[in-house]
């Protein structure tokens, strides 16, 4: 049967040992790290600028481009930090790499240390994930013991430590200075930029931060070749990338494919929004990224695509929702995070996170207005591009996008004074199945 899917990093996950260092080495694996010790550190960095990956953390910022920033010959402790704090809503990525394929990490770890030249590498992983934690752990200690990391690693003079360590679970140690402050065991809130990490990041050294699935590439991509990603995908937006389908959809979970892969065509192998119901809105990355309906289905899902048509790709979080969610429920529960989760260090975003779900959460229950729109818009507008990091700038889209797509629904909830969808129509479970 053919199939769009390119299934690299997601290749082996229904054999129940791919975790193991037995398993992984069986399917491949370590096969990409002999190739890129016995080139020089330069020569890597320069594969990874040609396969030109865009790091998978949301932003797309090509990861060889970023690696050459590291400054050489400047004395300083240099280290690789690895973002496993995945957390917004929708996304679903990292968790299911991390214990299905911990190896894959490693290695990509390994490969990016010897190219920056890091003696010694960090993986923040949110504390509350801990099964995913202590697999990471034991993935380490084999892969020690296995000589893939220590001292001279595999005889090329290279040594490198591996420390995880575990957040406490806030969203905004996902940002990555943030991280940076947690690691040393600041409170984490995000720092002024610049200086950027690569150049004061980690007890002040120059330091690379890229996302788990960034990093769990970099094998596939050394062993196959930067042209063979580079092939994959679309002009700008190169190479696969893991795509999270949830929510009101037949088959959740990870579908692996080609950027520039449409909606559609994921739908066809998930088997279509749930049975006897259509499709309503979807996010096409994540909670933070404007609201798209069946009129962008055959959107490609690369960077430039999805921006032109007025979203972003963010972490490729596909959240699914069909015609009994009530938008203005979907959104305030969005905006609760995001307040929840500020970590209120600069006013809009502390406070405007508030003010933005006292309005949402009236408007839910009926009792706002239609001028509370404009105020909801109003204040919105007022906290993007004025908080300090970009989780302030994160509550606005799915606010905007949902009045400009359902302005209708939110006055329907005034006009008849409380919300007109029957929530446990919306919900995955029946109330027979949940006795
Ligand atoms: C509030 C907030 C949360 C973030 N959470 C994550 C996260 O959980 N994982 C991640 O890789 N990047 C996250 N990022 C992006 C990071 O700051 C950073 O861009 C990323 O780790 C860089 O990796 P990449 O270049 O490989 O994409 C977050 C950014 C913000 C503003
Ligand atoms: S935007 Fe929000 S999360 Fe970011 S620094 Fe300001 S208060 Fe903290």
């Amino acid at each position: 049967m053919s199939t769009i899917l390119t299934p690299a990093l997601t290749a082996h996950w229904d054999e129940p040992d791919a975790f193991t260092l037995a398993g992984y080495r069986r399917d491949g694996g370590y096969r990409a790290l002999p190739k890129a010790l016995a080139m020089e550190p330069d020569q890597v960095i320069a594969t990874l600028k040609d396969s030109v990956l865009r790091g998978r953390g949301g932003a797309g910022f090509p990861t060889g481009v970023k690696w050459g920033f590291i400054p050489q010959g400047d004395g300083k402790p240099h280290y690789l930090v690895v973002n496993a704090d995945e957390s917004e809503p929708g996304a679903c990525k990292d968790m299911p790499t991390l214990l299905n394929n911990p190896q894959a990490l490693i290695e990509g770890i390994v490969i990016a240390c010897y190219a920056v030249r890091a003696d010694r590498a960090f993986v923040y992983v949110r504390g509350e994930v801990l099964h995913v934690a202590r697999r990471l752990q034991h993935a380490v200690a084999e892969a020690r013991d296995a000589g893939f990391l220590g001292d001279n690693i595999l005889g090329s003079g290279f040594d490198l430590e591996v420390v995880v360590h575990c957040g406490a679970g806030a969203y905004i140690c996902g940002e990555e200075t943030a991280l940076l402050d947690s690691l040393e065991g600041l409170r984490g809130q995000p720092r002024l930029k610049p200086p950027f990490p690569a150049i004061a990041g980690l007890y002040a050294c120059p330091t690379v931060v890229n996302n788990v699935e960034s990093i769990a590439t970099v094998p596939w991509i050394l062993a196959n070749g930067a042209g063979d990603f580079a092939a994959l995908g679309t002009e700008k937006s190169k190479g696969f990338g893991i795509f999270s389908l949830s929510g009101h959809v037949t088959t959740p979970g990870q579908y692996e494919a080609p950027l520039g892969t449409t909606l559609r065509e994921l739908l066809g192998l998930a088997g279509g929004i749930r049975a006897g119901h259509r499709l309503k809105f979807w996010t096409p990355g994540g909670s933070s990224t404007p609201l798209f309906t069946d009129e962008q289905l055959d959107v490609p899902l690369d960077y430039e695509s999805v921006q032109a048509a007025g979203s972003m790709l963010g972490t490729r979080s596909i959240q699914l929702f069909d015609e009994t969610t009530c938008v203005v429920r979907v959104v305030l529960r969005w905006i609760e995070f995001y307040k929840h989760e500020s970590c209120g260090k600069c006013t809009p975003c502390r406070e405007g996170s508030y003010w933005v779900v006292q309005l949402l959460r009236d408007l839910e229950d009926g009792k706002g207005s239609e001028a509370d729109l404009d105020k909801l818009l109003d204040i919105c507008s007022n906290i993007t591009g004025r908080a300090f990091c970009i989780l302030g700038d994160s509550i606005e889209p799915a606010v905007k996008s949902s009045i400009s797509l359902f302005r209708d629904e939110y006055l329907e909830h005034q006009r008849i004074g409380g919300c007109p969808f029957d929530p446990a129509a919306s919900t995955l479970f029946t109330m027979e199945s949940a006795r």
